[in-house]
């Protein structure tokens, strides 16, 4: 993050293709170890066989890129680097029939909303100056090594929430189940559309403002928000993912102060959008400067 930091401070602008590039250097390190930082080629091809994968039966199978891109996650499994996911992997008791190797390009794919997320609040954070001044109190006030940020994380959660990057929870019944007007089988689909019930403005409070805050109370809780899905296949990277995301936040707004430059202009006094176009946005960086109220403070 200081890396990118460095760029957009010179250029003075923070696009989401920079933001990304280096998202993925973060993610290669987490995976693989810090030897994997610049190993573009290890996210090339999984973006390339994704790119393909999009076209489901009508383009035919790259069997020549997967299977290299196998034969590398191999190799780093098997040099697996002490602290990174990999090692963690390596170390795990393998069952019969497992392919470890096959695990990993979920891995590293799923860290792709994570980075939209951190992205998405960044573009929050530059238009919702209550929040970016609770998000430095805590990074200010932080004795644990960025590892316990609550209001940041809450602050992805609320990112993910308004803007699900996985709209659709898929399940089948393994039971009937009496609704209100009917009984549905046993084997039925269900779809759970996410954004249904994150911006149900009759359930939930300010369902299309930024308010984190509601992740750190319990009142919300009877109302299903389900960024990272529920039940037994919740999301097991959740965790990891709020520990990586709220510190990527706090390297850039705790010494930046970012403005909203091309793309959305969020407002605070106006429902958030059903949807945000990442791709398009570009932020306005600079070096941080201190507010009256916190020179007030050190003098
Ligand atoms: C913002 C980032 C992420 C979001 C929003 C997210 C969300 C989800 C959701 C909604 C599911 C589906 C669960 C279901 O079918 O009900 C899921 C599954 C899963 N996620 Fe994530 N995820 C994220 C990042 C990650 C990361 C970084 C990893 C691994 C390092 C990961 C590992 C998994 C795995 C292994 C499953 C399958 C669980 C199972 O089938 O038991 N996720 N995730």
């Amino acid at each position: 993050m200081q890396h990118l930091l460095a760029g957009a401070v010179r250029t003075g602008s923070l696009p989401w293709e920079e933001f990304l590039d280096a998202w993925y250097r973060v993610v290669r390190r987490v995976v693989f170890g810090d030897h994997a930082r610049d190993d573009t080629e290890l996210t090339d091809l999984i973006i390339r066989l994704r790119q393909d994968g999009n076209w489901a039966f009508l383009k035919p199978v790259r069997r020549r890129t997967r299977a290299r891109f196998l034969r590398r996650i191999g190799d780093e499994l098997a040099n697996a680097e002490p602290g990174s996911l990999a090692a963690v992997m390596a170390s795990a008791p393998k069952g019969d029939g497992a392919e470890p190797s096959d695990q990993v390009p979920q891995w590293l794919f799923a860290f792709d909303p994570a980075g939209m997320a951190t992205f998405r609040a960044l573009t929050v954070l530059a238009t919702h100056p209550a929040a970016l001044a609770e998000a430095r109190r805590e990074i200010d006030g932080d004795t644990s090594g960025r590892r316990v940020l609550p209001y940041l994380r809450a602050t992805v959660l609320e990112a993910l929430r308004l803007w699900p990057t996985t709209p659709m929870i898929l399940r089948q019944t393994t039971q009937p189940v009496q609704w209100e007007h009917g009984l549905m089988p046993k084997g039925c689909g269900v779809l759970v559309f996410a954004p249904y019930f994150h911006r149900d403005d009759r359930a939930l409070r300010r369902a299309h403002d930024f308010f984190p805050e509601r992740w750190l109370t319990d009142e919300d809780d009877a109302w299903p928000l389900v960024p990272f899905s529920d039940g037994p296949v919740v999301c097991p990277g959740r965790h990891l993912v709020l520990l990586l995301t709220s510190a990527a936040l706090a390297s850039v707004v705790g010494g930046h102060d970012l403005a909203p430059g091309t793309g959305p202009h969020l407002d605070p006094d106006t429902p958030l959008p059903g949807t945000l176009d990442h791709y398009s946005t570009i932020l306005e960086v600079a070096v941080r400067q201190a507010s009256d109220q916190e020179l007030s403070e050190r003098y």
